[in-house]
């Protein structure tokens, strides 16, 4: 194996690639060495703070010899052209959430992986936070037997981000499902093991002005008999990072006076004044993530099992066992999303995939049109296109 950084192009400067910096100007098993973007502000600053070539196109940057893997961060609709032009330039995959909005360009996708024999893993999402692959380890040592029952719930200010267009429109991938439940499930399969069966879901769209799903709330039920609830809210109101210890999505201390902060910066914008507003959160404009004292999370996540209660904070685990109760601290790295560039470099450098693989992601993504379609007809919806935790377990 050879211990050289993997040598990585990006495809998309905005915010997910803001988001991402931290770990890649910080993590010594990564180089950034091309990017791809529209914009030509956006790659001469890539340039001139990375030194690597900027691309107009993504087939360039899949082009490009210095390459050895892609980050896509491009919109969601566009994932599976620009994953597949990434497998066809035999470049190893890192595709941000949702791997796709359709299962169609999902097949497309895992199939072009396959064919040019690249690793196609889907991340980050929060199922890679370090509090939750130290609890699916905890459950994997088997100390507390099955996983019986998860509730996962957050209530954010999601629907009032600053949008794209289309960010608000459901057929395009747009709404809290294919943005946000996609965490959820991610994390919720990961903790059950990963092939759902069934889910009964009810989807809210409350708000004519932002008209697609900002709530929902959806039963699955897993193969090895656990069930799980999974409850979301976009609405700007409640915000379950309160029961957090007031720590923000992203680990950081959430101030009490940025209460409100979210739809009041939407006040008086339209469409395009509002998209004006989510560029300057990408790259270039100095909106950088600060440094956090604790790790990503998704929200209150408590798993049920026979022996003990696994509650998920932003700093580990506490555990509530028969007669007593502990905490197991998540050690905080110098660098963020650590998990993620585990995942990246064991597959790269030692052939050994992470969980969220292509199939993973599209197993995550048939929830989230399972949940759409449930509460749409009423009814409860079968899976078929699940995998479980490791490449081999998937539905027959
Ligand atoms: N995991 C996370 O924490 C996280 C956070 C935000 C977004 N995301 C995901 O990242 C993706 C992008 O979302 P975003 O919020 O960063 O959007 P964004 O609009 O901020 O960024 C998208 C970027 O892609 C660029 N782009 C568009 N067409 C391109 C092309 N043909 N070639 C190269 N670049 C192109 C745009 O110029 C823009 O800079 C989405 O799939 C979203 O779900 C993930």
């Amino acid at each position: 194996m050879t211990s050289e950084p993997i040598r990585l192009g990006v495809a998309g400067l905005g915010r997910a690639f803001m988001l991402m910096l931290p770990t890649f100007r910080n993590d010594p098993r990564v180089r950034l060495v091309a990017a791809a973007a529209p914009r030509e502000e956006s790659r001469r600053a890539f340039e001139a703070e990375f030194g690597g070539r900027g691309h107009a196109t993504v087939e360039g940057l899949a082009a490009d010899p210095e390459v050895e893997a892609i980050y896509i961060a491009t919109p969601h609709q566009m994932h599976a052209d620009h994953v597949t032009a990434a497998a066809q330039g035999g470049k190893h995959i890192l595709v941000d959430k949702p791997l796709a909005v359709t299962l169609e360009d999902a097949d497309r996708m895992v199939e072009a992986a396959d064919k040019a024999g690249v690793h196609l893993i889907v991340g980050p999402s929060h199922s890679f936070d370090a509090p939750v692959a130290l609890a699916h380890e905890l459950i994997k040592s088997g100390e507390f037997g099955s996983v019986r029952m998860v509730q996962a719930l957050n209530y954010t200010d999601f629907l009032y981000r600053p949008r794209r267009p289309e960010e608000l429109r459901t057929e395009e991938g747009g709404g809290v499902l294919f943005s946000q439940g996609v965490h959820q499930i991610d994390i919720v399969r990961l903790l059950c093991g990963g092939l759902a069966r069934q889910v009964t879901a009810m989807t809210g769209a409350w708000d004519p002005t932002r008209p697609t799903e900002g709530a929902y709330s959806a039963l699955m039920n897993f193969e090895n008999g656990a069930f799980a609830t999974l409850t979301y809210s976009g609405y700007a109101h409640f915000d379950s990072d309160t029961w957090m210890g007031n720590v923000a999505e992203l680990g950081g201390e959430k101030p009490p006076e940025d209460y409100g902060k979210a739809r009041r910066a939407l006040v008086g914008l339209d469409a395009e004044a509002e998209t004006k507003l989510k560029t300057t959160r990408t790259y270039g404009s100095g909106a950088e993530p600060p440094a956090a004292r604790h790790h990503e999370h998704f929200g209150p996540i408590i798993v049920l099992c026979d022996r003990a209660d696994l509650r998920l904070t932003p700093d580990g685990v506490e555990i509530f066992g028969d007669t007593e109760r502990r905490f197991v601290e998540a050690p905080l790295g110098a660098v963020p999303r650590k998990t993620v560039i585990d995942a990246l470099t064991a597959a790269v450098r030692e052939d050994v995939p992470p969980p969220q693989t292509g199939r993973w992601g599209r197993a995550s993504l048939e929830v989230c049109h399972a949940i759409l379609r449930s509460a749409d007809n009423g009814a409860a919806v079968d899976l078929s296109r699940q995998c479980g935790t490791t490449e081999k377990e998937e539905h027959a």
